[in-house]
């Protein structure tokens, strides 16, 4: 567990993009919600990435599978960020999930220091337990020559919002780098966004390959997230949201061990709606110290 200067706790987290943006999930899940096997109470909800104006991406509602595909053990996606803007969720999604009494972290991006400022001042009155900077989308085109020093400007931008912040990496980046720059003002570093295609698979072509491969996600991205956990662990005192292809128990005691603190689970939400919630409870049961909250002297 990792306990936000809010004093806000943290242990598993939605995957961006896993319920939706208001933690009820996409609407083939609600059925799983009634009956209670899907709880996204026991969760802390990270809302699918925001843009500052509504953004077109990829996704269409009439035909998904044309962003995202299932593959063995996983998923790939092109979805690049398609959402009806911040305004629109602080409209709609925002007072749903505040009478739902779900503890929400706000993913968003932000394309230059100016939109970060907007995004601040728009979450500022908000209570939620924290933002997420989403540093690492791979279905966008990153223009920035100096990524560490722009993912560094943007979290000191987006911290005038007086909440905790979480910076999302990727593999693809400098992460380790981007960790130390942003140590003092972020709060956690979660790792890993999902790999591009070419990295997890360099010999295959992508089933998405004319929307530039795409995002992988679930099991075949698991040695990803274990090297970067570990050289995380190493090189910075950030706590550590480890996520990415989480599906056992055993995959939270190998990224436990590693250094993780928190855990963020996706892509198990689109391939077994049901096992999220075992998962949580699973650990809870055996590991029941690691799921209390410190004491003031003990953090
Ligand atoms: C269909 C889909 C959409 C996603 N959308 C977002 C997003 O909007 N923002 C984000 O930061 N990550 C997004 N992700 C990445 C997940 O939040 C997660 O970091 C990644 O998939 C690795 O975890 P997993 O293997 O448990 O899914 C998305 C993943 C999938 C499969």
């Amino acid at each position: 567990m990792i306990v936000f200067s809010n004093g806000e706790p943290v242990e598993f987290l939605t995957g961006s993009g896993a319920l939706a943006y208001d933690g009820r999930g996409w609407i083939w899940e609600y059925p799983l919600r009634w009956m209670g096997i899907l709880n996204p109470h026991e969760f802390t909800i990270v809302v699918k990435t925001l843009t500052l104006r509504p953004r077109k991406g990829n996704l269409r509602w009439y035909a998904p599978w044309r962003a995202v595909r299932l593959i063995p053990g996983g998923a790939v996606n092109a979805v690049g960020l398609t959402n009806p803007g911040i305004d629109w969720w602080i409209r709609t999604c925002y007072p749903r999930m505040r009478r739902m009494g779900l503890q929400m972290v706000v993913s968003v991006y932000p394309e230059s220091v100016e939109e970060a400022r907007a995004f601040a001042e728009k979450l500022r009155p908000l209570q939620i337990a924290a933002i997420e900077l989403n540093a690492s989308c791979p279905n966008v085109a990153h223009c920035e020559t100096d990524t560490v020093s722009h993912v560094h400007s943007l979290a000191v931008a987006l911290r005038e919002a007086g909440h905790p912040l979480i910076v999302k990496v990727g593999y693809d980046q400098p992460y380790v780098a981007i960790a130390q720059a942003v140590e003092g003002v972020a709060e956690a570093i979660h790792a890993i966004n999902t790999v591009p295609w070419r990295l997890v698979f360099p010999e295959r072509r992508s089933p998405l390959a004319r929307l530039g491969g795409g995002g992988v996600s679930g099991a075949p991205i698991r040695p990803f997230v274990r090297e970067a956990v570990r050289r995380l662990r190493e090189h910075t005192h950030l706590p550590i949201i480890a996520g990415g292809g989480i599906a056992t128990l055993h995959d939270l005691e190998e990224l436990w061990a590693l250094g993780a603190r928190a855990f963020s689970i996706g892509t198990l939400f689109l391939r077994a709606p049901w096992m999220p919630n075992r998962l949580v409870r699973a650990w809870r049961a055996r590991y029941p110290e690691r799921s209390q909250q410190p004491t003031l002297s003990a953090r």
